[in-house]
């Protein structure tokens, strides 16, 4: 059995400890967000956040993920970040096919945790690894930019 913190509810999986976490947060617990990509940690589509940090949780084990608080889309809009993130998507329409998105927000959501004044430099070096097959990426930035303005920290 491993016991998994997952949007602030604890589960207790009967699983094997090699399980990527992205198959337990999506098929066993029902958190669907969450999205299947490449399965090698190289698209992003899968990113969950462990204690705030985003992590890909294709590759990641869950034997692996301890203590540590999981976070998928569907607990973002309680976080006052990752709410501004959100709403920032819908404003500027960010949103294509869709399939990638939550993986974006959820770095987005980490990136400004971190910089809350981000650069487009600072953006395209902590989005690079998120891919977008519709090509979304300028929408991104500047919901980026919103959103850190929407919090009032960019620096104009
Ligand atoms: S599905 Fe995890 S990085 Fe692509
Ligand atoms: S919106 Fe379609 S893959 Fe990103």
């Amino acid at each position: 059995m491993t016991t998994l913190t997952i949007n602030g509810e604890t589960h207790e999986l009967d699983a094997p400890d090699d399980m990527p976490l992205l198959w337990a947060i999506r098929d066993l617990v029902g958190f669907t967000g969450t999205k299947y990509g490449c399965g090698r940690g190289l698209c992003g589509a899968c990113t969950v956040h462990l204690d705030g940090q985003p992590t890909r949780s294709c590759i990641t084990p869950i034997s692996a993920v301890g203590q540590r608080e999981v976070t998928t889309i569907e607990a973002l809009a309680d976080d006052p970040t990752g709410s501004s993130v959100q709403q920032a998507w819908r404003e500027l329409d960010v949103v294509q096919c869709g399939y990638c998105q939550s993986g974006q927000i959820m770095a987005a959501t980490a990136l400004l945790r971190d910089n809350p004044s981000p650069d487009d430099a600072a953006i395209d070096g902590a989005m690079g690894g998120n891919l977008c097959r519709c090509a979304t990426y300028v929408r991104i930035r500047a919901a980026i930019h919103a959103a850190a303005a929407s919090l009032g920290q960019e620096v104009s």
